[in-house]
């Protein structure tokens, strides 16, 4: 271990060293290991492993990929694999994404649950490869705004996983590049945000206190969750996982929902309805009946 580090450190004041291109075998391997402990396929990206990972192999005094490979697998503390996933994982997002969904849920889904849930006044929702953070955050933002002034007598915290640490960091944190704001209404911008100057803007507390971070693997055998769900939002996460993943899974979100509540998926994907008790709503949205 320390003469990985020594070496290194070498490497790096030398300004870094180069390693190999990746062999098929090793290719293979990572693709294997990827694809058993996180779902991703990545068979056609040989272009982005190579890209994500060679520098980084090589600034930390691994010669090969099947040197770096070996330390993956050995480290007893798991961490090089957390780094491993983080460079990985395509984690491109922003606020109000597919703006749908979001119209969906202000006028369909969330007056339904304000009737169906009304005695309890439980809302459960679940924003399943939440990325940065921008997801949660929109679905928050837009129950709070739905239920206004009596948002306080309801509890309808978000939940948010991710594979990713480095993500879930950007996330807690709550500050976004003000830009990046601009795809909001301006009633939201100005209730939910505060500028902590030109370039940056961050979340206002009662916003981030209501979306709960944790990480979580989507390919976890059990899904620790006690209640199930209203609502569950895995939108463009399972576009890297193959056919019999992706059905896998939801069938497990359906295990986990309640009766009436919708899962929302990217739009570039879709549930086969031979696969899944699923009912078709409308693009990209599915009900449990
Ligand atoms: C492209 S982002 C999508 C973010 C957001 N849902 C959206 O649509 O804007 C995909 C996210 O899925 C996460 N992810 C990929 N595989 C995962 C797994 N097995 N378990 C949990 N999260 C995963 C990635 O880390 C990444 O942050």
């Amino acid at each position: 271990m320390y003469h990985k580090i020594l070496s290194a450190l070498f490497l790096h004041l030398k300004g870094g060293g180069t390693i190999r291109e990746i062999t098929e075998a090793e290719f293979s391997k990572l693709v294997g290991f990827i694809k058993q402990n996180y779902g991703i396929n990545l068979l056609q990206k040989k272009t982005l492993v190579h890209g994500r990972l060679s520098n980084y192999i090589a600034q930390s005094g691994f010669i090969s990929f099947s040197e770096y490979f070996s330390y993956v697998e050995n480290d007893p503390t798991g961490k090089a694999g957390v780094t491993l996933i983080n460079k990985l994982t395509t984690n491109h997002t922003y606020f109000l994404r597919e703006p749908q969904h979001f119209k969906f849920l202000e006028r369909v889904a969330l007056p339904q649950f304000a009737a169906t849930e009304h005695a309890t006044k439980d809302l459960r929702v679940w924003s399943a490869g939440c990325s940065t953070g921008e997801e949660p955050y929109t679905l928050a933002m837009m129950i709070d705004s739905f239920f206004g002034t009596e948002k306080y007598r309801w509890d309808t915290k978000v939940l948010a996983t991710d594979i990713s640490t480095s993500v879930l960091e950007t996330a807690k944190n709550a500050i976004y590049p003000t830009q990046q704001l601009e795809l909001l209404p301006d009633s939201w911008r100005v209730k939910y945000f505060r500028k902590i100057n030109v370039e940056a803007s961050v979340l206002t507390e009662a916003i981030r206190r209501e979306v709960i971070f944790r990480r979580f693997n989507l390919m976890n055998e059990i899904f620790p969750f006690k209640k199930k769900f209203h609502l569950i939002l895995c939108r463009n996460v399972m576009i890297y996982f193959d056919a019999e993943t992706k059905r896998e899974l939801i069938n497990k979100f359906y295990e986990h929902m309640e009766p009436g509540g919708y899962l929302f998926v990217g739009h570039s994907e879709s549930v086969n309805r031979y696969e899944s008790k699923y009912q078709f709503v409308a693009p990209a949205v599915y009900r449990k009946v």
